[in-house]
């Protein structure tokens, strides 16, 4: 696709994405303005380099709108930019929360797209220094995107959804694949697989070797070694099949689950925890359908 005559406005161009988007943008084709309303986050872009345009003149402009602004603002910033989009723009937001609660202003001549980068996998080959170190991603190691889209009622144009990939794989980059799903697939993705369980089981491992270190008196650096390799083992052997577990392991593995996780664990996957944990996500009381 063409992409030298589109235009894309990021909106909270200084914000943690708002700048890892725009540093991917301004190595592309796409014509790239940037707003941003905090006093401190214009500096940061001018000390960039990078030329602020108001909010509401860069949506008017822009055959893309990002916003990267922080999520309980998107219902507030979606209603004061998307009357002013052109007809057949595309408006893309960055998390699903806000689009499954229904708080994004809509009109029948816009398109949504959200689009949420799956960061580089753990199982990731990589070969350099600069893909070792972007555990983030969009800087050197390859990741996948996982994205949902919904066209404009009123307009059923095939380049809209090329454009948006277009914009996702630039300011993704290096991005291997982008996945195309629907907005409540994207949001039992993020947060439920992603935030409320494998984050939440990160920073549970964390509090775990605080235990063994603080309260037992295990060496920090004993204690540390085992678990990063260990945890290399776990992932590999049940995400990727690598090898076995000891039949001493399964039975440690057993008194765990029994120890740790509560029996009805599953429930968050229910419709009505995926709406209560997005309320308590975006302050909000209910969501809107
Ligand atoms: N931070 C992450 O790791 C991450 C990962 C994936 C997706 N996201 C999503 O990206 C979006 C942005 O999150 P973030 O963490 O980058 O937020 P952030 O708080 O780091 O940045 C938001 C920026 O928006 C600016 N802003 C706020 N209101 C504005 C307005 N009305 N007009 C112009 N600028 C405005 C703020 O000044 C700030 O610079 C959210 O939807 C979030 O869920 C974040």
């Amino acid at each position: 696709m063409a992409t030298g005559s589109r235009t894309v406005a990021v909106i909270g161009a200084a914000g943690k994405m708002g700048q890892r988007v725009s540093n991917n943008l301004v190595k592309s084709d796409f014509t790239t303005l940037f707003a941003e309303n905090s006093p401190k986050g214009q500096e940061l872009i001018r000390e960039l380099g990078r030329e602020l345009t108001d909010s509401a003149d860069a949506a008017a402009q822009a055959d893309v709108v990002i916003l990267a602004v922080p999520d309980v603002v998107l219902g507030t910033v979606s209603e004061q930019l998307v009357p002013v989009m052109k007809p057949g723009a595309i408006l893309l937001t960055l998390d699903p929360a806000a689009a499954y609660a229904g708080l994004l202003t809509r009109r029948a001549d816009v398109h949504n797209a959200v689009a949420h980068p799956c960061h580089p996998s753990v199982f990731l080959e990589r070969t350099t220094k600069e893909e070792w170190a972007d555990t983030f991603g969009g800087i050197a190691a390859p990741q996948e995107v996982v994205a949902s889209f919904e066209p404009a009622a009123e307009s059923a144009d095939p380049a809209a959804q090329e454009l948006a990939e277009a914009v996702i794989s630039t300011m993704y980059a290096p991005v291997v694949e982008v996945h195309w799903v629907t907005v409540k697939q994207l949001a039992v993705l993020e947060p439920t697989l992603v935030e409320t369980i494998a984050c939440m089981v990160g920073a549970l491992l964390t509090e775990a070797l605080h235990e063994t270190v603080h309260t037992v008196g295990v060496p920090e650096k004993a204690a540390r070694a085992m678990l990063l390799g260990h945890t290399q083992v776990a992932l590999a052997n049940t995400l990727k099949g690598s090898n076995p577990f000891s039949d001493a392991c399964l039975i440690a593995m057993d008194y765990g689950r029994e120890s740790i996780v509560r029996d009805d664990w599953k429930n968050v996957f229910q419709d009505d925890e995926l709406d209560k944990v997005i309320t308590r996500m975006l302050k909000i009381k209910e969501i809107k359908r």
